[in-house]
């Protein structure tokens, strides 16, 4: 009878650290968020791979806002660790952190979560191992992920409904409390 693998979070945890040069940021010395993300996908396919013992893909990323800018000298420091698994999908968590050597002082820059999903050999996806949570930290991450995955769903199918229903000339009139004018003659 074929046996579930488990793993525990803490075998895929990963920190990984790089300090921001002038060649990737703005006109102000500010890092492009582009630049972040990529590094962030980078590390989220790292953790997803070690936990699913095989190359991954990112399939979504949940909401990447920045609370605040990383300067051109800062330490970046990423946080991740798979917070649920379903059968080939995990979503892996990234905390990321902006530490000013010179200072020492720390901001919490974003947090995000990336669905990856494992393949096999060929290209289709493959189930990945159960996860062992460790902690009361590791339980609320996995029930949290389940509840954004729900709402996720939910409201996929609100907004797929309203889609479907706009009609753009019945609704002109939302548009007045916007900051828009309709720039052609419609009529
Ligand atoms: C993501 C991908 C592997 C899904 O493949 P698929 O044949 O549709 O597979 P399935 O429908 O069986 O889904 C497999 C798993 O992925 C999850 N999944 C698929 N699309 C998803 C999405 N947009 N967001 C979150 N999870 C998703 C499913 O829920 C399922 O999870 P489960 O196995 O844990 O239940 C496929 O669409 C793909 O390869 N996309 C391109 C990914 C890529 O190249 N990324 C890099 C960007 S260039």
């Amino acid at each position: 009878m074929a046996q579930t693998i488990y793993k525990p979070v803490s075998y895929s945890r990963i920190v990984f650290t790089e300090l921001m040069f002038p060649n990737n940021a703005n006109f102000e010395n500010k890092i492009h968020g582009g630049v972040l993300i990529a590094l962030m996908d980078k590390v989220a396919l790292a953790c997803a791979t070690k936990h699913a013992g095989s190359y991954c893909v990112t399939a979504s990323v949940d909401q990447v806002d920045f609370f605040r800018p990383v300067e051109v000298g800062d330490l970046v420091r990423l946080y991740a660790s798979v917070n649920y698994v379903g059968n080939a999908s995990m979503v892996v968590g990234l905390r990321g952190e902006a530490e000013n050597i010179k200072t020492g002082s720390v901001k919490h820059i974003t947090t995000s979560y990336f669905t990856m999903v494992a393949k096999d050999e060929r290209g289709r996806p493959k189930q990945v191992p159960g996860l062992i949570l460790e902690t009361t930290t590791d339980i609320r991450r996995f029930m949290e992920a389940m509840i954004r995955k729900d709402f996720k769903l939910q409201s996929k199918v609100r907004y797929e409904q309203k889609v479907a229903e706009l009609n753009i000339f019945e609704s002109l009139e939302q548009l007045k409390r916007e900051r828009c004018e309709i720039g052609f003659d419609i009529d």
